[in-house]
């Protein structure tokens, strides 16, 4: 069971077109996440590191090769049944955070569950904006929240729904060490009680070195990190 491939991804490739230039900013890559693993990303800024995670989560279309979660390649699916996927299956912590502005962090944390037509699930709902200190800003909207403070509610949305694979794109880069180590311990509670995967882009060494696999995106493909 814990051996189980959530996410694999085989001669992943991606190529944007600028103008008259193309550029591959994935090619070749293979990445293959178990259940319960935990896997770093890191690398240089502009090296493809979002773009991963976009495709990923099947928010993006391969120029080459292929994504699989759970076993189930993401380009045989069509809309609505990728968006359903996702929606059950993947947490996704956006770099840019990407709440909805015109509802409260409250919305924003429950909006996983509506789409699932899932339970609402108060205990786990106070347990994570208790963990991530955000109970006093439920009511509030986006545009009246830090960027510490939205971060958080985006990483509260990610988990609500126990996702099977949690993707998160920086997620303690606009946060305090403190509030960053109840992430990362967060992250890990939900991995245990869940048997989710995370695969997390990060500049934080502390945060890599927590992971069972770290990782350097370099040259479109992935390699060991020294
Ligand atoms: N939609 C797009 N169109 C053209 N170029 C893009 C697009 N998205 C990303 N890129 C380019 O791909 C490269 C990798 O971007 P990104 O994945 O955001 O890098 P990282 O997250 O590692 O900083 C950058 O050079 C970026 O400009
Ligand atoms: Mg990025």
């Amino acid at each position: 069971m814990s051996s189980e491939t959530i996410l694999q991804a085989t001669n992943l490739g991606r190529r944007f077109r600028v103008g008259q230039e193309t550029i591959d900013v994935l090619a070749g890559l293979e990445l293959s996440v178990a259940r319960c693993e935990r896997v770093a990303i890191m690398g240089a800024s502009g090296c493809g590191k979002t773009t991963l995670l976009h495709l990923a989560a099947g928010m993006d279309t391969p120029s080459n090769g292929s994504v699989s979660l759970l076993g189930t390649d993401l380009a045989q699916l069509a809309e609505p049944a990728l968006t359903r996927l996702r929606a059950r299956r993947i947490g996704l912590i956006f770099q840019d955070f990407n709440l909805i502005d015109s509802l409260t962090a409250l919305e924003n944390i429950r909006l996983p569950l509506w789409l699932n037509r899932q339970p609402e699930a108060p205990d786990r709902l106070s347990a994570l904006v208790e963990t991530l200190g955000i109970s006093a800003l439920l009511d509030r909207m986006p545009a009246a929240l830090s960027g510490g403070e939205k971060q958080r509610v985006a990483i509260a949305r990610a988990l609500i729904h126990q996702p099977d694979l949690i993707l998160a794109d920086e997620p303690t880069g606009s946060l305090d060490e403190t509030t960053a180590d109840r992430v990362l311990a967060l992250f890990d509670q939900v991995i245990g009680s869940s048997q989710s995967a995370l695969l997390m882009v990060t500049h934080n060494r502390e945060a890599a070195r927590l992971c069972e696999r770290q990782l350097i995106l370099r040259n479109g493909a992935l390699q060991p990190a020294a």
